[in-house]
């Protein structure tokens, strides 16, 4: 048999519960279930009208840049140079993977606060390199503290990941503990990568803080942006790495070696999505809000240990009372009652806001019959 890559033992294809299965209730889906405004629709069938069908900038059209960086300056607070410190990439993913080779070496750490989006793992891994978690849970509402972080710093690490607002946990970093961890890396000149994508989802008091609205420099820091979550663009495959001139040039060949630019219509549709006021997104978060409502009593009720969503869409809750690993539940809710609700890790499920209202609640029903 042909002899394949080692990483072939790490990554592995997971059951993709992005996509709804006929018969099947999704209640814990990373796509949002709405779509932007019908303008945006249209600014991509219109580029393809014009025939737009080339290959565009590597670095994304002057446009699109442009309508990013002002973005950047009127939602989070800081300038960017769109020439030089924008990078526009086929989606948060492909920006991770471009980074992480730009930066990684055999043996490298990489320090991710957990429970983490675990695409982080397995690209660490393809580059030779060792996550190193720092530890949470809900009895802290899954945030950690500067002094364990502290811990997890080695002389081999040299990257940090903190996802603000928190794919899988909701969680959403206070601006002084931010700040405190990026002031520690600086003093070691270790890089801070910044993954905001879900940066327009916020509950109660809670603010998204971006680091670069205090550091203009973009020194140590490198931030990662979306059109798909905060857009309802998921499909379009459009991303944004911001950071100063001389990282984004380190990082843009290793892009380009992977896509050599993003598609071109969905750049075209993204300079739509990001010229619109946000009006129209504050009628889906209604919908978003009330299906967090409805997560936090259910769970209540079940008395399922969870961390309280301060931001994102997801809920990160503890499991362990079934008695089996979370992923075997995951598992038996699938095949047992067509219920798709993802596994964290050993201990936690994460359940969805991303459901009209009717069918969260048949699928929380399905998932108190598993219960039972
Ligand atoms: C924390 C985090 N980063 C990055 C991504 C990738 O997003 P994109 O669709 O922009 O590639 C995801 C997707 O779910 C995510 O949750």
């Amino acid at each position: 048999m042909t002899k394949l890559s080692s990483r072939t033992e790490f990554v592995k294809p997971t059951f993709q519960t992005s996509v709804n299965l006929d018969g099947y209730i999704n209640i814990g889906s990373g796509t949002p279930n709405f779509s932007p405004p019908e303008s945006v629709i249209q600014a991509f069938k219109e580029s393809i009208d014009r025939r737009q069908l080339s290959y565009t900038s590597w670095s994304g059209l002057n446009t699109l840049k442009e309508a990013i960086s002002r973005k950047l300056l009127k939602e989070n607070k800081f300038l960017a140079d769109p020439s030089a410190e924008i990078l526009v990439t086929s989606g948060a993913q492909p920006a991770i993977f471009a980074i992480f080779l730009s930066i990684l070496d055999e043996g490298d750490e990489v320090i991710i606060p957990a429970p983490y989006y675990s695409t982080y793992e397995e690209i660490a891994k393809i580059c030779g390199a060792k996550v190193i978690p720092i530890k949470t849970d809900t009895s802290s509402n899954f945030t950690f503290i500067f002094e364990d972080f502290e811990k997890a710093l080695s002389d081999k690490t040299k990257l940090v990941v903190l996802v603000s607002p928190s794919n899988p946990t909701g969680t959403v970093l206070l601006k002084g503990l931010i700040d405190k961890v990026y002031d520690k890396l600086k003093s070691l000149d270790i890089i801070l990568i910044t993954d905001e994508i879900y940066e327009h989802y916020i509950y109660d008091d809670h603010k998204h803080y971006s680091l670069m609205s205090e550091h203009v420099e973009k020194e140590n820091i490198i931030s990662i942006y979306s059109l798909s979550k905060g857009y309802g663009l998921t499909g379009i495959r459009v991303g944004y790495i911001v950071s100063n001139k001389n990282t984004i040039a380190t990082i843009a060949p290793f892009h380009h070696a992977m896509n050599i630019c993003a598609p071109v219509n969905a750049q075209y549709a993204s300079i739509e999505a990001l010229n619109l006021n946000r009006e129209w997104f504050e009628v889906e978060m209604k919908n978003v809000i009330a299906a967090r409502q409805l997560w936090m009593e259910f769970l209540d009720q079940l008395s399922l240990p969870y961390g309280i969503p301060q931001g994102a869409y997801y809920i990160c809750f503890d499991i362990s009372q079934c008695q089996k690993p979370a992923h075997q539940v995951s598992k038996d809710l699938r095949s047992d009652h067509q219920l798709i609700i993802n596994s964290v890790d050993d201990k936690y499920l994460r359940g969805s806001f991303m459901q009209d209202l009717d069918v969260l609640k048949s699928g929380l029903n399905r998932f108190k019959s598993y219960l039972r």
